[in-house]
């Protein structure tokens, strides 16, 4: 594989990519990394994650071994709203920093780039500087970041019994300045019950769409909603998707919105049941898989987990899981024009694991077998 600045340049064997003509001039101006006999994978894109807080919730994680549910521990005042003080207070090079290890930390395991939402903050002014933190970190690391804001991911407590006013400020305050400074590509939304409903989510949409930002959505976490009156703002990815019926399944797959799954939700919340990727894929419904890292769902960077998670419970064979990690992720944050695929041309974006075959990946769960990974050309090595 020869990568020059940054890009992939040609992908074939060792003797044709000597033949290269630019490669017999500057052969000593290359670095050459000998992958001894690994698998060479296109860097994992992790399509979902919340990496802007500033403690684990180890309360939560206590209550839930006893035997609380996660809606029954945030009635009880814990989940996303216990997580806001923190980033409240926290400075923007606090969060930041935070944030830069964490993306050190998934390109350790294979990951090249994150996608990266705000949403413990919930004012305009913590929301803002949570993507700020994003936009920092993200100039800092060698990787690629895509930022969406989540100003709607539960109504703070400030604004209860008044959804709507909160609402109002997500679509005329935290939009348009986000949209305005550049700070997110993404706008999404937690429509759930506890969280925002479908006609709520509908005007946040609009309020996106309005401002040139794409959307998606954490959608069927906990209850289904029906999905066909979001269709019409060409969501990228409705994440989660626990709950969806036959016929939105047979609407997706005419559509290219993926289905993102975030299986390390369910392995962490204790739950039987894992988002039915059968279902989604045998009807050509298009899906990735993300870890959706955060401090009350799934504490976790690790794709390889995510992926093993997904052939364990959900019966993905090891390469859809592979697909669903790369290109797939790539396609729900709409980069997939220059990411999840090693081919001539894309970005070089690669990541080295040290085992024979690539089944290894999910098989030895929960150890990390990523040797070296490639970030838009620059080299980090492990191990
Ligand atoms: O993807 N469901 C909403 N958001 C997160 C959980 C956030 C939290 O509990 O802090 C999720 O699971
Ligand atoms: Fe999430």
């Amino acid at each position: 594989m020869l990568c020059v600045g940054g890009n992939i340049v040609s992908v074939g064997t060792t003797k044709g990519a000597l033949r290269d003509p630019w490669l017999k001039k500057h052969r000593r101006e290359i670095t050459e990394i000998d992958c001894g006999g690994g698998v060479v994978l296109p860097g994992f894109v992790d399509s979902h994650t919340h990496p802007v807080f500033v403690a684990p919730r180890l309360l939560d994680f206590e209550k839930r071994i006893e035997g609380a549910s996660y809606e029954e521990i945030t009635a009880a005042g814990g989940g996303i709203r216990s997580s806001l003080e923190g980033v409240r207070k926290a400075t923007k090079s606090v969060l930041s920093a935070r944030v830069l290890a964490v993306l050190h930390e998934m390109a350790a395991q294979g990951t090249t780039t994150v996608e990266a939402k705000s949403g413990y903050g919930l004012t305009v002014e913590s929301e803002l500087k949570s993507l700020e933190a994003i936009r920092d970190a993200a100039s800092r690391w060698p990787g690629t970041v895509v930022s969406t804001l989540l100003g709607a991911h539960v109504v703070p407590k400030e604004f209860q019994g008044r959804s709507q006013k909160y609402v109002e400020s997500v679509c005329k305050e935290m939009i348009p300045s986000a949209a305005k400074r550049k700070l997110a590509r993404f706008v999404d939304v937690f429509c759930d019950k506890g969280a925002f409903t479908g006609v709520e989510t509908e005007q946040i949409f609009a309020a996106a769409q309005e401002h040139g930002l794409r959307v998606r959505a954490h959608m069927g976490q906990l209850s289904e909603t029906r999905l066909s009156p979001f269709l019409r703002f060409d969501p990228a990815s409705f994440d989660h998707m626990d709950h969806v019926s036959d016929d939105d399944i047979l609407e997706l797959a005419r559509r290219d919105t993926v289905a993102t799954l975030v299986p390390g939700a369910n392995y962490f919340l204790g739950l039987k049941k894992y988002p039915d990727a059968r279902r989604l894929i045998d009807a050509g419904v298009p899906v990735a898989l993300a870890t959706d890292y955060n401090p009350g769902t799934s504490p976790t960077v690790s794709m390889p987990m995510a992926m093993s998670l997904a052939c364990t419970h959900m019966k993905m064979s090891p390469a859809e899981a592979m697909a669903a990690a790369t290109f797939n992720g790539a396609w729900a944050l709409r980069v997939a024009d220059r990411k999840g695929s090693i081919e001539p041309g894309k970005d070089a974006d690669l990541a080295v694991f040290a085992v024979k075959d690539y089944r290894e990946i999910p098989y030895w769960f929960g150890a990390n077998h990523c040797a070296v990974t490639i970030l838009n050309g620059t080299v980090s090595a492990y191990g």
